[in-house]
């Protein structure tokens, strides 16, 4: 099954937006394997928008000559030498987000020419659909003409939650769907788009079909495309922390080029992305929270295949607390105790009886699995 578990890789939109070009990206996917990422599962090198030459060529879109000189075939060539995967980027309107060529009413044509080119992701963006369009239908159409090129392609819609496409994305052909608009490298983005805006969704992801709540702003420091402000690295590792749990698609939006060490610790945990890669592709639920002065902290639960659970502690207050989850609220029987092991610090806490507390500095998270003995 394509996307059996959630998609993983990088993405150029974060950082570079519209200055993107063929050596930039094969330098990202070159530092992708030097620095440990393909080897933890970061395998897609998505060509966001901008890669667009100005004109179709015989009908069919061509990327930009001076910045694409070989052309996407020849770096899908590059990329998978590599041993990863290209994505690429359209649009279901007329033009793009960023007023580029897009494929509305060229459907089949750009499936067959990114299927040509060898591509193996699609972004597909919701910008510049004629007016009373049906938004599912569009997507209908491109997920059949992907389908119909006989090549894996995962298909991302990116129609920003507009229609509820968790209700019928995987319906039309799609793996993987944008739950809301796009994510700024900030706290207040992060808190609103993961901790608000995906509760109750989990009933929509499931293996081949995934919530996406956008990519990843982990390492931005404020710097790029998306920047507004940065966010410390406290909060960079509760929005992996928070990623991992909602088994969204892991994109790395920083420049992997130049990323620092807590940037590498955090995308590289290798026990929260294997959270987040699970088999059982369940995504997390939203527990509860707790109400304080300034804020709530909030209780978030995965099941995984082997029976134990995933559960995120959050603090999203301004002041340290201590925050709490009943194993019961894990539907695990009170009489059970429950062995917690701390996937940040990769140590076995202990065997607890009833209930499990930690203590939280603002905005920090803490990540366990929760095993009944
Ligand atoms: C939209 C999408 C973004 C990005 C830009 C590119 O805003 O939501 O993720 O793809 O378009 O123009």
């Amino acid at each position: 099954m394509l996307a059996a578990t959630p998609p993983m890789g990088w993405n150029t939109w974060n950082t570079i937006g519209r200055n993107i070009d063929a050596q930039l990206i094969l330098e990202t996917a070159q530092a992708m394997v030097t620095s440990g990422l393909a080897a933890a599962g970061y395998e897609y090198v998505v060509i966001d928008d901008v890669w667009e030459g100005p004109d179709r060529v015989d009908g069919r879109l061509v990327a930009a000559a001076d910045r694409f000189p070989g052309g996407i075939k020849q770096l899908a060539d590059q990329i998978h030498e590599l041993g990863l995967k290209l994505g690429i980027y359209s649009s279901a309107g007329t033009l793009t987000c960023e007023g580029e060529l897009a494929s509305y009413g060229h459907e089949e044509t750009d499936a067959a020419t990114f299927a040509e080119w060898e591509v193996d992701l699609l972004k597909y963006d919701y910008c510049h659909v004629p007016a009373g369009a049906d938004g599912p239908a569009l997507y209908r159409r491109m997920g059949q003409a992907l389908r119909a090129t006989g090549r894996e392609i995962v298909f991302s819609m990116c129609e920003w939650g507009t229609n509820r496409p968790w209700e019928w994305g995987a319906s039309v052909g799609a793996h993987m769907w944008r739950t809301t608009g796009d994510i700024f490298d900030r706290w207040d983005s992060i808190v609103d788009i993961g901790f608000r805006r995906q509760i109750g969704l989990e009933a929509y992801a499931g293996p081949g079909r995934w919530n996406d709540p956008d990519m990843l702003v982990v390492g931005m420091y404020g710097s790029g495309n998306v920047g507004r402000g940065g966010c410390s690295d406290v909060e960079y590792r509760t929005h992996f922390t928070h990623w991992c749990l909602l088994a969204a698609p892991l994109m790395i939006g920083c420049d992997v080029r130049s990323m620092n060490a807590a940037t590498a610790e955090i995308l590289l945990n290798g026990e929260a992305i294997a959270v987040n890669q699970d088999p059982l592709g369940a995504q997390a639920r939203f527990v509860g929270e707790q109400e304080h002065a300034d804020t709530v902290s909030q209780v978030w639960a995965k099941p995984l295949a082997d029976g134990s659970v995933a559960v995120g502690l959050c603090n999203l207050g301004e002041q340290g607390r201590t925050v709490s989850v009943g194993f019961e609220t894990l539907g695990i029987h009170p009489d059970r105790s429950c062995m917690v092991r701390d996937l940040w610090a990769h140590e076995d806490v202990g065997t607890m009886a009833g209930s499990y507390a930690v203590g939280l500095e603002p905005h920090a998270s803490a990540l366990v699995r929760v095993t009944p003995r």
